[in-house]
């Protein structure tokens, strides 16, 4: 036998800016990030959240005024993409389809940025589709929901729905750089602006004691939009998945993914809502059933049960839907699929984090249905 082990390291740096009026020509931040990799044959291909576009109706002109203010010699393309919002965008594969196409018209190179804006599913679709064209197009990110700027648009991933299967297609691709900018919140309904809230309770809950106490403290605050509290909680619930990509596993080739807390049920929730509800919502009831089942197996004491799910509840999230209750023909629970889906996506054995005290999570191998079943009906029974 010949063999050549081949055998190299890549590290990867991209900044997470928090800000706010990020196109107004006072604001500084854009021009420092990117003053250094603008060329005269630099282009910008900009996709938008058409959601989002129609409450910040000026928003192509005023990042076209900043960029050629600062970079005259920017070609920025003036066919912007827009893209339907919300889930939607990511079970529709034309839409990846349309991006790339308009990469290939507009002879977008790997040199050249797509620019992204919106919610954490345009952000996905959008970088996925930049992640595969010309095999990686630098993507900036600019989230504008709570959810996007905590979690989903600041880490590694993106990826579209397949075959009825959340994020079935997608890579790991790391962004050029991601601009948050918080006065985009303020146009969000009252559920888009929860969602994000569900991702800190989730990353405070296995990491982070003090801040689950702190987002406990505050959540009449939240739940009334009190911008402060919120920015607070976007910063550092983004800090710790930051911390978290950087300090381990950051292409997921193990079976652990901690950060997917309350995920194997949410993934399945949304399916079974046609998307109703929303990802932050159902990643809500995730918790709240992975709560009760640690406190079924001794894990968590009853009183600490308690306050999460008094927690959640006061932020305005349900803890329970009736979907979880929903059986198929062989009248075996639907939700108890969503395991092995969840095992699949992830690969190996099905590992899922549940809690062992308030800010520590601990793994495990297996659920018992049984257990799962007596923790929906326990989360039925909790409102009355
Ligand atoms: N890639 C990852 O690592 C990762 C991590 C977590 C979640 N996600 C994904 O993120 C998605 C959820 O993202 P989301 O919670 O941002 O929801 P979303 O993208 O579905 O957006 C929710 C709604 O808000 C609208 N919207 C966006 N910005 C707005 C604004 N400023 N004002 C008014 N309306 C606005 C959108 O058009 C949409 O209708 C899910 O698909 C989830 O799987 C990805
Ligand atoms: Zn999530």
């Amino acid at each position: 036998m010949q063999k050549i082990q081949q055998s190299f390291q890549v590290s990867y740096s991209y900044p997470v800016i928090f800000s706010e009026n990020i196109f107004s020509i006072e604001n500084l931040d854009l021009k420092t990030c990117f003053e250094n990799y603008i060329t005269s044959n630099s282009k910008i291909l900009v996709a938008i959240d058409f959601t989002f576009l129609n409450f910040h109706k000026y928003i192509f002109q005023d990042l076209k005024n900043y960029f050629l203010f600062y970079f005259k010699d920017i070609k920025i393309i003036d066919k912007y993409i827009e893209i339907e919002g919300g889930e939607k965008s990511k079970n529709n594969a034309e839409i990846v389809n349309t991006i790339i196409e308009s990469v290939h018209l507009n002879a977008i190179d790997r040199h050249s940025f797509i620019f992204v804006l919106g919610g954490g599913s345009v952000i996905d679709t959008v970088g996925f589709a930049a992640a595969i064209a010309h095999r990686g197009i630098r993507l900036v990110r600019i989230p504008t929901t709570t959810l996007a700027q905590n979690d989903a648009a600041i880490g590694v991933k993106n990826g579209v729905n397949t075959f009825g299967k959340k994020n079935f297609t997608g890579t790991f691709a790391p962004p050029f750089a991601v601009i948050n900018d918080f006065n985009f919140l303020t146009t969000l309904n009252d559920r888009d602006w929860r969602c994000g809230i569900a991702e800190a309770i989730k990353v405070a809950l296995i990491k982070d004691k003090l801040f689950y106490y702190n987002i406990k403290n505050d959540s009449v605050y939240l739940a009334n939009r009190n911008m402060e509290s919120m920015q607070k909680l976007i910063i550092r619930c983004a800090d710790l998945h930051l911390q978290h990509i950087a300090g381990g596993d950051a292409f997921e080739q193990g079976s652990a993914r901690p950060l997917d807390f309350g995920h194997w049920a949410a993934h399945k929730l949304e399916y079974l809502s046609d998307f109703e509800l929303r990802h932050g919502e159902a990643v809500a009831i995730g918790i709240a059933l992975d709560c009760v089942y640690s406190y079924l197996i001794q894990n968590i004491s009853l009183e600490n049960l308690q306050t999460i799910l008094n927690t959640l509840i006061a932020v305005g999230f349900d803890i329970f839907s009736p979907l979880l209750e929903l059986k198929d023909e062989k009248n075996s629970y639907l939700i108890i699929n969503g395991l092995q889906e969840f095992r699949e996506h992830l690969g190996g054995k099905l590992t899922i984090t549940l809690l062992k005290e308030i800010g520590l999570g601990i793994e495990t191998n297996y659920l018992e249905n049984g257990i799962i079943l007596e923790a929906i009906l326990f989360l039925k029974n909790y409102y009355k």
